[in-house]
């Protein structure tokens, strides 16, 4: 059971009010809420042992290293790796780029998406199809919304690479990961996965999955801004190419010739976002100690609540399945012939709602759909059905004005 007093203690932003009126946030999806354990240790690393890792060797270098060490073992254990099979990068979107230069694709290789691809894990692919000639298919969702498994069985016989948002940002759907990476191997294609939505809510065991490649962000599971993951099996990111490279990727150079170290230094390039790395090790302890059974089986109550009394309005359409379980924690959802914006700046202005409205990082998905926006709640942990229900009170008001 979670316990809210504490959780109310630890988010100290919960308990604010502006103009009178509590803070009620609903855009974890975008951006979690940080808990005061992650601020406290990155403050202890900046008030207390400011130093580089890895290089200096004097007491405050030492605890830093230490420190570096323990999150890189937190998150490889959080999600069943190894320690060497963890790169920190700034975000899921660091991580995707270090990948697509690091891969050796070349003229023909053809990488599979899907239609519901964060901009994140396709404008880098459109780039390469111009630049070195690759090829970029990607798998319609079928008529429900789901993936089409029938057309990802005929195209992945040609892949390189399946490349795929595994939670989706849009609508909170989770594509069957195991059948697709096995199908992938069968035919000898490596698999990439975007968890950046998922690993905040979801137990992930990437040994169990064989997944070859991940990348995820601290800032949607607790952690700070400015810190992501890329993860791959130790065999496969030995034989990528180095991305960013210079000051702790080389063993050593001369003015002719260099030598990388080994992964993961060789991809870490430059002094790092220590207080962040050390914060995002707390974020992970946070989650393990809230436990994915309490995240999701709230997430879903809360989900339940809002599904059944959002579609009461025959004028609201949900983008994806209209059954929460399905949806993660998002509820993404527009009125035809309405800005979406408005609905979310007036929760804003009227109660401290804060819900996010566009079109999500995923433009290519509402273009080709011809909706101009939606307006997504995104849930955690941390939300209460009071919360919901005040929500529902003020879109109930607000859709009637509009
Ligand atoms: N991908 C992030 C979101 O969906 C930015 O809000």
């Amino acid at each position: 059971m979670l316990d809210y007093e504490k959780i109310k203690v630890d988010f100290p932003l919960l308990t604010k009010q502006i103009n009178n009126k509590n803070i009620i946030y609903f855009d974890s999806a975008c951006m979690s809420l940080k808990p005061r354990q992650v601020v406290e240790a990155m403050n202890e690393y900046y008030l207390e042992f400011p130093a580089c890792a890895g290089r200096s060797s004097h007491k405050l270098g030492n605890i830093v290293t230490k420190k570096i060490r323990e999150s890189r073992q937190i998150v490889a254990k959080f999600i069943n790796a190894n320690e060497n099979e963890i790169i920190f990068t700034r975000n899921t979107t660091e991580a995707i780029n270090l990948l697509a230069n690091s891969l050796y694709l070349e003229k023909g290789d053809l990488v599979l998406t899907t239609d519901k691809e964060h901009n994140s894990n396709l404008v880098l692919w459109q780039i390469l199809v111009k630049n070195k000639g690759i090829r970029h298919n990607i798998i319609r969702s079928d008529d429900d919304g789901n993936f089409d498994f029938e057309k990802y069985k005929e195209l992945v016989k040609d892949a390189k690479l399946v490349s795929m948002v595994h939670t989706s940002n849009l609508d909170g759907t989770t594509i069957p990961a195991k059948e697709i990476i096995k199908l992938a191997h069968e035919n000898n294609a490596l698999v990439f996965l975007d968890m950046a939505q998922t690993i905040p809510h979801k137990k992930i065991d990437v040994k169990d999955l064989d997944v070859d490649f991940v990348a995820f962000s601290g800032h949607k599971m607790l952690g700070p801004t400015g810190t992501g993951v890329f993860y791959g099996k130790y065999d496969l990111l030995k034989k990528l190419k180095p991305f960013l490279v210079g000051g702790d990727t080389v063993e050593y150079s001369t003015y002719v010739d260099h030598k990388m170290l080994e992964v993961p230094e060789k991809f870490e390039a430059g002094l790092q976002d220590y207080a962040g790395i050390i914060g995002l090790g707390q974020a992970v302890k946070y989650i393990e100690i809230m436990g994915f059974n309490n995240i999701c089986e709230q997430e879903l109550k809360l989900n339940q609540y809002i599904t059944q009394e959002i579609l009461k309005n025959p004028r609201i359409k949900i983008i994806g399945p209209n059954d929460p379980n399905m949806r993660s924690g998002i509820i993404n959802f527009y009125i035809d012939k309405v800005d979406m914006h408005q609905v979310a700046l007036m929760l804003d202005e009227m109660s401290n709602i804060m819900i996010r409205s566009g079109q999500h990082c995923v433009h290519s998905w509402y273009n080709d759909k011809k909706i101009k926006n939606s307006a997504r709640i995104s849930l955690y942990f941390y939300n209460t059905i009071k919360e919901a229900e005040e929500l529902i009170k003020n879109l109930n008001k607000i859709i009637q004005i509009l």
